[in-house]
């Protein structure tokens, strides 16, 4: 069994990213933080290495393609082709339909939709070249099921689901796995934004609401993305793997 793959987590320095980042870091793989917040990226690689892990973290703006692509050039200086990839940068966004800016919806699209574009076309060269791949989109509940005052944001991610989709029939003979994880709330600076604009609920609301009665952790995300980067996760491709508290549509 090969331990220690290249990975790359899109968002890495905060919330889903970040708890994603330590999780692969914690099993071996090497990680490359990227985050338009560059300081905190780079601050997220020296903890991680200062436990023991072995990352870099570099500040990119997902929406930016040269910048994303010099990136990953660094990262493969640094340790290699690029084997895994999650992305799970990305921004809310609120307001009902009728008031959404075409800036607004543009914002959020490039930055949730295209920016995940750029990351996997930059990425997936490598994993043809070595015939193994494993990517994870972060997705949302919200664009399973639809959900008001958000249409920029559930559109974006409703893209970002059927990109998954697509990409895993195309990748699936070459050995790469594209799974989407559309959670539900996960406590993060995210979601606590989002109640705090009051577009959402607050956290506590939902995790009322939900079956577990609580809300999750980035560490429950980061489980199941370790999983879906296994070698035994190997069979399990185009599927939206709900970590969700039992949240139902
Ligand atoms: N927290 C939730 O309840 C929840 C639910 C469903 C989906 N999601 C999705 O999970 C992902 C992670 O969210 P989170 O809750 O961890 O939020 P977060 O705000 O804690 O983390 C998002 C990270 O993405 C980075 N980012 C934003 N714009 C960027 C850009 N243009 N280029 C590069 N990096 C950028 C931010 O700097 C931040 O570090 C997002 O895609 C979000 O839409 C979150």
């Amino acid at each position: 069994m090969v331990v220690g793959r290249v990975a790359v987590v899109t968002g890495g320095a905060s919330g889903i990213g970040l708890g994603v980042s330590e999780r692969l870091a914690a099993r071996g793989d090497r990680v490359a933080v990227l985050d338009v917040q560059g300081d905190a990226a780079r601050h997220v690689a020296k903890e991680l290495e200062a436990t023991g892990g072995q990352a870099v973290g570099l500040a990119v703006d997902v929406r930016d393609r040269a910048a994303v692509e010099a990136a990953l050039d660094t990262v493969r200086e640094r340790f290699g082709p690029i084997e895994i990839a999650v992305t799970s940068a990305g921004v809310d966004a609120g307001g009902a339909f009728t008031d959404i800016t075409q800036e607004t919806w543009d914002r959020v699209l490039a930055i949730n939709l295209t920016g995940t574009f750029h990351c996997l076309q930059t990425v997936v060269p490598d994993m043809l070249a070595a015939g193994w791949g494993r990517i994870v989109t972060i997705s949302s509940t919200s664009a399973q099921h639809g959900a008001a005052n958000r249409a920029h944001y559930v559109a974006s991610k409703g893209g970002v689901i059927a990109l998954t989709k697509a990409l895993a029939i195309e990748l699936a003979p070459h050995g790469i796995t594209v799974n989407t994880i559309p959670p539900s709330i996960i406590d993060t600076p995210m979601a606590q934004a989002g109640a705090g604009t009051g577009h959402v609920p607050s956290v506590d609301a939902i995790a009322a609401m939900t079956p577990v009665r609580r809300a999750g952790v980035p560490a429950d995300v980061a489980a199941a993305v370790e999983f879906l980067c296994s070698e035994d996760a190997g069979f399990i491709t185009g599927q939206q793997i709900g970590v969700n508290g039992g949240w139902y549509l």
